[in-house]
């Protein structure tokens, strides 16, 4: 079954006076479910564009992203309903971690069943709670980002991304920040946490040992995928 599908996604960044940039020129895959696929390229090859257009955090100049089956851009899905969608079904993690720093570490996993909506407070709650527990945090719930290493921080965005239980995860570089040890613990735990059988991981990342465990490897170059 396939769960994500790229369709001959465009895009030109255009800047005033600027000549227009060229990032993706029709760049189509897709990703069936449970696997792990692994998306490697130079910097500035359009990895984080990508990325970001496959989970409907930027759109596409033309193209379209299938999440089941269902089309993030265009057509019917309005832009709320596109967010519902986003938050049940796919999970993120950043490079630089992106946790709010005004919400204690609990109230960060918890953010995605609030765009979600639909998952009752308690039950919310008590997966938050277990989450943290999972990624080795649960003595740190009431602690806030900014009293939290950089490995630790990403632990908590693992928490979140997978809050909803979510089909997909999308991981941009999310060792990209870390020392060489911490980075291969996030990477064993982020394996490790999406290995439930009918999870996909889609990661970019530089690392070729972290890339050789993904039974895909897709690399970004010229604006189109080599496989
Ligand atoms: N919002 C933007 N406006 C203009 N250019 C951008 C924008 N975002 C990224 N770029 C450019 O697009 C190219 C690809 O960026 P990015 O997707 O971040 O690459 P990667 O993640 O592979 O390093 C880079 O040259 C970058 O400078
Ligand atoms: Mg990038």
């Amino acid at each position: 079954m396939t769960v994500l599908e790229a369709r001959g996604l465009e895009k030109t960044y255009r800047g005033r006076g600027k000549s227009p940039l060229r990032i993706l020129k029709g760049v189509s895959f897709s990703v069936e479910a449970g696997s792990r696929v692994a998306i490697v390229g130079r910097s500035g090859a359009g990895k984080t564009t990508l990325l970001n257009i496959l989970g409907g955090l930027d759109a596409p100049d033309s193209g379209n992203v299938f999440v089941d089956g269902v089309p993030l851009f265009g057509g019917f899905l309005a832009g709320r309903r596109r967010q519902r969608l986003r938050a049940r079904k796919i999970g993120f993690v950043f490079q630089s971690y992106h946790l709010l720093p005004d919400l204690d570490i609990v109230e960060n996993v918890l953010l995605p069943s609030l765009a979600a909506g639909g998952i009752a407070r308690s039950g919310a709650r008590a997966r938050a709670l277990d989450l943290l527990d999972r990624v080795g945090l649960s003595g740190r719930v009431r602690h806030m980002p900014s009293e939290l290493s950089g490995g630790e921080q990403q632990r908590v965005a693992l928490a979140r991304a997978l809050m909803c239980n979510p089909e997909l995860i999308l991981a941009d570089e999310p060792t990209g920040n870390l020392d060489s040890l911490t980075g291969a613990e996030i990477m064993d735990l982020l394996f490790e946490l999406s290995e439930s059988g009918t999870m996909s991981l889609v990661m970019v990342t530089h690392s070729a040992e972290a890339a050789s465990r993904c039974g895909t490897v897709l690399r970004l170059d010229s604006g189109t995928i080599v496989q």
